[in-house]
């Protein structure tokens, strides 16, 4: 076995897959070797996430399970935990697994290769939690994103401190980097053939504070780079979303009409407690806005079900404000305290069966609310860029339209990365299905 092959598992959000990126471009460049199956790597680093509890179960239980075979195996596997828990946890990671041997977070990737070297020749424990934020942005070597979908990072951290939230505990202030280096990022993504680019970020509106430029200002810069790519976006903050953006949007042609914006709540106390800073109200008038502006936008929420103090009339709000928004697709979380958050001070006191009662009742009815929107694209054509095949039949190809419709065709894998145009004729919640009609 080659000594220095890893494999990085990743959980969570998109940015966690941004930053496994990151981490495999480092390591790749200072003599490590990425390998495409766990068994085969002598080094595994975990990307891991602390945003809900549920996700770090998993990830606990996966460390026990690795921890167990590295006993058995008795050949030196390197563990690794990176990312968020990594922060959170460091002391207690430590003395709870001692067969992990790297702690890393989000911080610290750029240390990544030491620690792993000193582990590798030494055994010994190697952490880097540090709030130094010395890099954090080497230029991604464009061949490290995969096929024609790349994710750039335009910023880190976040500032605003949502009640529930551990990101700005484990990921630190906000910090963007300069228009110019992203630019020159994308440039290259594009010119290495790169077509659907998603730009990230924990709250992407307040881009640019400390460097005196705006997230819109930015869109209308990357909108001047050659070639035929779409650009997203996420997630946008409600309180930060401005008609700015929108004008962006609108008249970027690169620019998807697309807007993942999380109402949370569609109770004004649950809000005020959440520490969100908007009220339904104003968060009606955004979107409002935002549809006046931008032709035939898309839109979607997470929801928290089940925050503390969460009284059915609260909940009959938040369904209220689903109906109202009418959105294309939501996530829907059930609260859990986060150590360390304000709201985890608060009592946790809606019983597990209400949440997830509650959890069923909103996903069932954002269900419905997909299906009928849906329902407007029956006998339109569509232009779809084409992703990959379909999961489920191998002999159709699945690709999204440019505000974010999923819809599955039958047609050739050779189409893969291409824009072709789909005519509709059926459509389910989740799925727009048709024919394409540009062979
Ligand atoms: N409990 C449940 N959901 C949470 N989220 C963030 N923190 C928590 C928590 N403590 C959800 C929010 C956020 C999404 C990424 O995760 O809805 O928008
Ligand atoms: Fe968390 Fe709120 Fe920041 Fe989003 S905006 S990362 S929910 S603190």
């Amino acid at each position: 076995m080659h000594k220095k092959t890893f494999f990085i598992k990743v959980w969570g959000c998109q940015m966690n897959l941004y930053d496994a990126d990151l981490i495999r471009d480092i390591l790749a460049s200072s003599g490590f070797m990425p390998v495409d199956n766990e068994e085969d790597a002598n080094i595994i680093l975990f990307q891991t996430c602390s945003v809900r509890e549920s996700a770090e179960r998993k990830i606990f239980n996966h460390i026990s399970l690795l921890s167990r075979r590295k006993r058995q195996l008795k050949n030196g596997l390197i563990i690794g935990i990176c990312g968020c828990m990594a922060q959170n946890y460091a002391s207690s990671l430590n003395k709870k697994y001692p067969d992990i041997d790297i702690i890393c977070g989000p911080n610290g990737y750029i240390d990544l290769p030491n620690l792993l070297e000193t582990a590798l020749s030494r055994g010994k424990f190697g952490v880097s939690t540090s709030e130094d934020k010395r890099v954090a942005y080497p230029v991604l070597n464009p061949s490290a994103i995969k096929g024609f979908q790349g994710y750039v990072a335009v910023m880190r951290g976040c500032d605003n401190f949502c009640s529930y939230c551990i990101v700005p505990h484990v990921r630190g202030r906000e910090k963007s980097r300069p228009p110019e280096e992203i630019y020159t990022e994308i440039k290259g993504l594009v010119d290495n053939g790169v077509k659907d680019i998603t730009l990230l970020g924990q709250n992407v509106n307040s881009y640019g504070k400390e460097l005196k430029t705006d997230f819109a200002s930015l869109l209308y810069l990357l909108n001047t780079i050659k070639g035929d790519f779409r650009l997203r976006f996420l997630t946008s903050h409600p309180k930060d979303a401005e008609e700015k953006l929108f004008h962006a949007m609108a008249e970027c042609d690169k620019v998807c009409s697309y807007l993942h914006l999380p109402m949370q709540s569609g109770s004004n106390v649950i809000l005020e407690k959440m520490n969100r800073k908007y009220t339904r109200e104003k968060y009606f008038e955004t979107i409002d806005l935002a549809r006046r502006i931008v032709p035939d936008l898309t839109v979607s929420s997470d929801f928290i079900v089940g925050f503390p103090g969460e009284t059915n009339d609260d909940f009959e709000k938040t369904c209220d404000a689903m109906r109202r928004v009418c959105y294309d697709s939501s996530f829907v979380f059930k609260y859990s305290p986060r150590e360390g958050t304000d709201a985890a001070r608060l009592p946790d006191d809606v019983p597990k069966e209400v949440k997830e009662e509650r959890n069923r009742v909103l996903l069932a009815l954002q269900e419905a609310i997909s299906h009928d929107n849906n329902k407007t694209y029956l006998g339109k054509n569509l232009r779809i860029l084409v992703e990959d095949k379909s999961k489920r039949n191998p002999e159709r190809l699945f690709g999204r339209t440019e505000n974010f419709k999923r819809v599955v065709f039958a047609g050739d894998a050779s189409l893969i990365g291409r824009i072709v145009e789909v005519k509709i004729n059926r459509v389910t919640a989740l799925t727009l299905f048709g024919e394409q009609i540009n062979v």
